[in-house]
């Protein structure tokens, strides 16, 4: 990749694009150009200029690749949400992630863009898939209902890419992270992801005096967290190294149990009550671990451990809500 080439980030003020951002302007790239709809920018750097986009807008986004002619394209644009959220706005995760992920890669594919990296997630894999969960197991079981809309859009998106690469001979390429946290995440309890709502409910305890904190479930199901900075780092890797149709894991290949999670977030805040595990709540899949191997193979491996991730994306926090 040329340092001055024009590189387009769709949903640059979420946590995901926000982070490749600041990866690319720390990697000396000159030309980068986001966009984002609700969320202003908070980031302020010569190299970059942001936009107001509605991506859903098929005209809009046509127009926007004209006028400025990106050469590579990150999609981090998407409706996200935890399980509540998912399941709840069922048909706004289907239709309004279909439609921004077909604008950005049908547009990326007329005006000619020389690459593009579709960014998915690891819910698209079977609920029953064997673990580790490896990329060939995409496809041979049924999803976790929950997030079925989610999960389609996100299968529709990294085919788009796989069949626009045999049909019209693009470089689109694909990768599902693992569960990310980190600097402009989620923290709002409706509809935030495990790691952000631990982070929130410690520090409200903490700052309350409050004697425990409940964990729903028993605390035994296990999860993958990654740095957003490890992700797009990983991301620019892979723009600037991998060039095959199949789409590639992106986690550690580790994972930690919620009651060790738990205990991690608690010690990091200095919160000095109690855990109580709520065990009448359910605990959802036992185990969720992504096989990393071919990540690992095209010479990616990530660099930040959890607790240095966890005190990072705390200082976040504290910034911007205490
Ligand atoms: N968070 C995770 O744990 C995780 C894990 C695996 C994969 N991923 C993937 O990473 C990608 C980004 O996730 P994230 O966590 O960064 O989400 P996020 O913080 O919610 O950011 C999403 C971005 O998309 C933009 N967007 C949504 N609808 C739009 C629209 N109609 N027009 C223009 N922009 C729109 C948002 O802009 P506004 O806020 O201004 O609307 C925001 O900039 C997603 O594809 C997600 O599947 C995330």
């Amino acid at each position: 990749m040329n340092k001055n080439e024009t590189i387009f980030v769709a949903g640059a003020t979420g946590m995901v694009g926000s982070a490749i951002i600041r990866k690319l302007v720390a990697n000396g790239f000159t030309s980068v150009i986001g966009t984002y709809r609700n969320r202003k920018p908070s980031f302020d750097h010569p190299a970059v200029s942001f936009f107001s986009v509605d991506l859903m807008d098929t005209q809009a986004v046509a127009a926007f690749y004209k006028e400025h002619k990106p050469v590579y394209v990150f999609d981090a644009a998407a409706k996200v949400g935890g399980i509540v959220a998912n399941n709840l706005y069922r048909a706004q995760f289907l239709y309004e992630n279909l439609v921004i992920q077909n604008n950005i890669i049908h547009q990326a594919y007329v005006s000619g863009v020389k690459k593009l990296l579709f960014l998915g997630s690891s819910c698209i894999y079977p609920k029953m898939a064997p673990q580790p969960i490896k990329e060939e197991y995409l496809l041979t079981n049924t999803l976790e209902y929950t997030n079925e809309p989610y999960a389609i859009a996100k299968i529709a998106g990294l085919k788009m890419c796989e069949n626009y690469n045999l049909q019209y001979g693009t470089n689109f390429i694909a990768a599902m992270p693992t569960n990310l946290y980190g600097p402009e995440d989620n923290y709002d309890l409706q509809n935030s992801h495990v790691l952000p709502a631990l982070i929130r409910k410690f520090h409200e305890a903490k700052v309350n005096n409050k004697p425990d904190v409940t964990i729903w479930g028993t605390g035994s199901p296990l999860r993958e967290f990654m740095h957003v900075d490890d992700l797009a780092a990983a991301s620019l890797y892979l723009m600037e190294n991998y060039n095959e149709n199949q789409f590639v894991n992106i986690g550690w290949g580790k994972d930690i149990s919620i009651k060790d999670l738990a205990f991690l977030v608690k010690e990091i805040i200095d919160f000095k009550g109690e855990l109580v595990f709520d065990t009448t709540k359910p605990d959802g899949t036992p185990r969720k671990l992504l096989d990393v191997s071919l990540l690992n193979a095209i010479g990616f491996v990530p660099q930040i451990s959890l607790r240095e991730g966890i005190a990072d994306a705390y200082q976040d926090f504290l910034k911007k809500f205490a």
